[in-house]
């Protein structure tokens, strides 16, 4: 098959990587890409977002199969656009991306189904939004309700605080149309999960649980990022949580979808907190998260073209699933200053014995070198039989990558082992 990535991160190399390992997949292009995938697939010079050109290439290079990967293209309707010229999928319609991209429809969707997530109103009026602020509980909580980045949520300590953020998201329009209608909800506390699973919209099959660590900093201090690692299982999600989410949350997130005749098929991620009363929904992504695809890929045994495929025809009940009993532990390697203000264009140097467990993120090729192109420039990866030697190897692996503003936290997976 001919099978095309759409994106061009860590993430979407991960993904490349896993599907050049199965036999059905013969030719393999990735739009865009970037210059650190080049072994791995053919790069072709589309933007992510420029669906008439995403779809032109599909049907003049006769793909069979496309894999939709980041939030807006999903948000967009690039997957509606290619199966409307009969180019199966992986990754869900625009009216099933609504998990994703409107916290406002989110929120109403959990709340229509009794599915467990934080107490919340929604306000398309800054007067309104700032007078129930003004006597909201602390911390309060504020999302824009469109795509934003990653960067729409803001933690208000203080009303103060909390003022300012609805005005900059509403008259201020920091997030542009994605925050003139605000969430607010309830502040949360209890570890975090990351939960992707595999859905064609009838039967779930969860991955292997996994952390992010979304702050910049050790010690989980500092500006949010994209992700600065990840580490796969969660120790904090046991066999009876697992079950509990499947019950509660899992299962009746998929019916209630299918029921309101927008079927989810793809992956489905679930950012969940383990609150002192039950596992509740911080958010759903209608992807793969990243850089948790970059610790949960490595894992999984089964082949994932056969379950892509499952998902799109319907047939995952009856496809294997399967992921090792390994831990795994990607640390990203960023531009230092990053996410604020850094550099790039310096060379990116990886040892070929650690190219296979490297996912490029941000890097482009320039007369046949390697140069560093992003905030995050790369995640080093690691399995092993515990998560203490996955940890180890995988910065022993970042010894063998170089570049000249190199950032990267030194504990990653810290929090887990100390769990476990
Ligand atoms: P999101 O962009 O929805 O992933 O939110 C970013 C981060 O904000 C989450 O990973 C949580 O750490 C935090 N967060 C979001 N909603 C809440 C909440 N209701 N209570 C506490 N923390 C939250
Ligand atoms: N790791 C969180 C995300 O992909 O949005």
């Amino acid at each position: 098959m001919k099978v095309m990535v759409i994106g061009g991160g860590g993430r979407e190399h991960a993904i490349v990587k896993k599907l050049k390992e199965s036999a059905k997949v013969s030719e393999l292009y990735v739009l865009p890409g970037n210059g650190g995938m080049a072994a791995d697939a053919k790069l072709v010079d589309i933007s992510a977002d420029d669906i008439g050109a995403i779809v032109d290439f599909a049907v003049n290079s006769g793909i069979d199969y496309a894999v939709v990967t980041p939030d807006d293209p999903l948000v967009a309707g690039t997957v509606d656009a290619l199966n409307e010229k009969g180019i199966p999928c992986f990754g869900p319609r625009r009216d099933a991306a609504m998990l994703e991209g409107s916290k406002a429809f989110a929120k109403g969707f959990m709340r229509r189904h009794g599915i467990p997530t934080a107490a919340y109103e929604v306000f398309d009026s800054e007067a309104e939004a700032l007078t129930y602020v003004a006597a909201a509980p602390l911390p309060t909580v504020i999302k824009a309700d469109g795509l934003a980045l990653g960067k729409g949520v803001t933690i208000a300590e203080t009303h103060e605080a909390a003022a300012e953020a609805v005005r900059e998201a509403m008259s201020g329009r920091k997030f542009g149309d994605s925050g003139s209608r605000l969430v607010i909800e309830q502040f949360l506390t209890g570890p975090e999960v990351s939960v992707l699973c595999f859905t064609d919209g009838k039967t779930i099959k969860p991955m292997v649980s996994g952390m992010d660590h979304k702050r910049a900093r050790d010690g989980d201090i500092g500006p949010n990022t994209g992700g600065m690692g990840a580490i796969a299982p969660n120790p904090y999600y046991t066999a009876d949580i697992a079950a509990e989410c499947m019950e509660k949350i899992f299962l009746p997130t998929i019916r209630g979808m299918a029921e309101e005749g927008r079927p989810f098929t793809g992956c489905l991620y679930f950012g969940l907190m383990l609150t002192p009363d039950g596992p509740k929904v911080i958010e759903y992504n209608c992807r793969f998260g990243d850089p948790e695809t970059q610790a949960v890929l490595p894992l999984l045994q089964s082949d994932l073209m056969d379950i892509m495929l499952a998902t799109t025809n319907g047939t995952l009940a009856e496809t294997p699933v399967e992921f090792s009993n390994d831990s795994c532990c990607c640390v990203v390697m960023a531009s230092d200053g990053y996410p604020v203000k850094y550099e790039k264009g310096f060379k990116l140097s990886i040892a070929p014995e650690v190219e296979p467990y490297v996912y490029v993120a941000g890097a482009k090729l320039a007369d046949g070198e390697l140069l560093t192109n992003g905030g995050r420039v790369i995640g080093v990866t690691a399995v092993g039989a515990t998560l203490a030697e996955a940890v180890k190897t995988a910065y022993e692996r970042t010894e063998k990558v170089s570049f000249a503003n190199a950032y990267y936290r030194r504990d990653i997976g810290g929090r887990a082992l100390a769990k476990e």
